[in-house]
């Protein structure tokens, strides 16, 4: 008697990994999925391999992203059709041994930032605050409670919420009022800045990044502007702009001698930094930094900008990421003269959102361009679809990055 094909097989690899391979279209009442769904929670990794005569129904697209947060899942699949839909946050491999080598990388991932969140710049209060901040239930009590603590740290806190930029006409003196008065989001920036401050100390010896990071955050803050966002926006575009690059300090501090190597490759090669890192390290700045952003309970995002600001394909970039994506292009491309990510795909969009915001708020219009900037209209005003195209925001971001740079000089930041 001809038994039927067998619809899927279980093969168990090393390190906790096991591998599903089916061979026929799944949908969701197949017995394969239902193994699957169980699989992902058992095991540390599960590969759901499709054999050329296996896809995916349409129809378990909502079912995929659930089952990720479940667990680690992978998907083989050789050719795109068989996988008729995006699967958000699953990657997808064309052979088993890619799958398993991704694995590999994840541990040696997971080992590193272990090591990394050891260092000072991630222990002591303002760790533990931004720990706190990510539960939606945190009091501003118990915000309190902890900052008290450290009174470096109140200082700050206080320094900053009496500072002119933010506008605060009534000179605060007590934390209790300075917690209410920043908000959540705003004690996060804070703390933000002042783990990058710490950063900046150990990591002064590679100084050109610790830069290139202020300045990006700098730029990133002005695309906000120039797109009309308004301050709490543009507070998240700049402490994204900050960190977006944390992933290449992790990288130089689990190879510094490889590190310098993909430096001097990007330059005389100008090969684009994260092919260059994968060669080296099997991965890149973008993956290590937002599994450590994650590890510093960075909110999602500064996770989603700093894992993705080299991926123009990502599907879900949103202002705060696009806003980093096209002040780091421009400093890679014209001011560091290395590869750039395509930083101009963006343009549309971002020119989008000043219309609207524009059309909003007619009174309150988004940064005006600089004035040194040759306008052949001569009346000042600044139509909304000329300000993106790429030679004009170039020049508005070269202008602002010569301010940044005159008063970094000066002291002013
Ligand atoms: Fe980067």
């Amino acid at each position: 008697m001809n038994l039927p094909p067998n619809p899927f097989q279980l093969k168990k690899h090393a390190d906790d990994i096991l591998e599903i391979i089916v061979n026929e279209p799944i949908t969701p009442h197949h017995k394969a999925f239902a193994v699957l769904q169980a699989m992902v929670q058992k095991f540390s990794y599960v590969i759901f391999t499709l054999t050329e005569t296996a896809s995916l129904h349409p129809a378990l697209e909502p079912l995929f992203p659930e089952m990720q947060l479940l667990g680690s899942l992978l998907v083989v699949a050789a050719d795109p059709v068989q996988t008729p839909f995006p699967l958000r946050g699953i990657k997808v491999f064309a052979d088993v041994h890619a799958a398993r080598t991704r694995i590999r990388n994840d541990h040696q991932i997971e080992t590193v930032v272990g090591r990394i969140i050891k260092l000072p710049a991630f222990s002591g209060s303002v760790s533990e605050i931004l720990r706190m901040l990510l539960n939606p239930e945190v009091t501003f009590e118990q915000i309190e409670e902890v900052t008290n603590k450290d009174l470096l740290l109140v200082s700050r806190m206080l320094k900053i919420a009496n500072s002119s930029t933010l506008g605060n006409r009534m000179k605060i003196d007590d934390l209790k009022t300075v917690v209410k008065f920043l908000g959540i989001e705003g004690i996060r920036q804070i703390l933000i800045q002042e783990t990058f401050n710490t950063l900046a100390r150990e990591f002064a010896r590679v100084n050109d990044k610790i830069s290139h990071m202020r300045r990006c955050s700098a730029l990133s803050a002005h695309v906000g502007k120039l797109i009309g966002a308004d301050l709490a926006l543009i507070g998240k575009i700049k402490a994204a702009g900050l960190m977006h690059d944390i992933g290449a300090l992790a990288l130089s501090f689990h190879g510094a001698a490889e590190y310098i190597g993909i430096q001097r490759r990007v330059r005389s090669e100008r090969l684009a930094v994260c092919e260059a890192e994968k060669d080296a390290f099997g991965f890149d700045h973008q993956e290590i930094g937002e599994r450590l952003a994650k590890e510093m309970s960075l909110p999602a995002y500064i996770t989603n900008a700093v894992g993705n600001h080299h991926n123009v394909d990502f599907e879900q970039h949103d202002l705060v990421s696009m806003s980093v994506m096209v002040a780091n292009g421009f400093l890679n491309e014209q001011i560091e003269q290395v590869s750039a990510t395509d930083y101009e795909k963006f343009m549309p969009a971002l020119s989008e959102e000043r219309e609207k915001n524009m059309r909003l708020h007619p009174q309150k219009k988004p940064a005006k361009p600089v004035e040194t900037v040759d306008n052949e209209d001569g009346d000042g005003e600044e139509p909304a679809q000329d300000l993106f195209s790429s030679a004009r925001v170039c020049a508005l971001l070269k202008e602002e990055l010569d301010n940044i740079i005159m008063a970094s000089q000066s002291g002013e930041i």
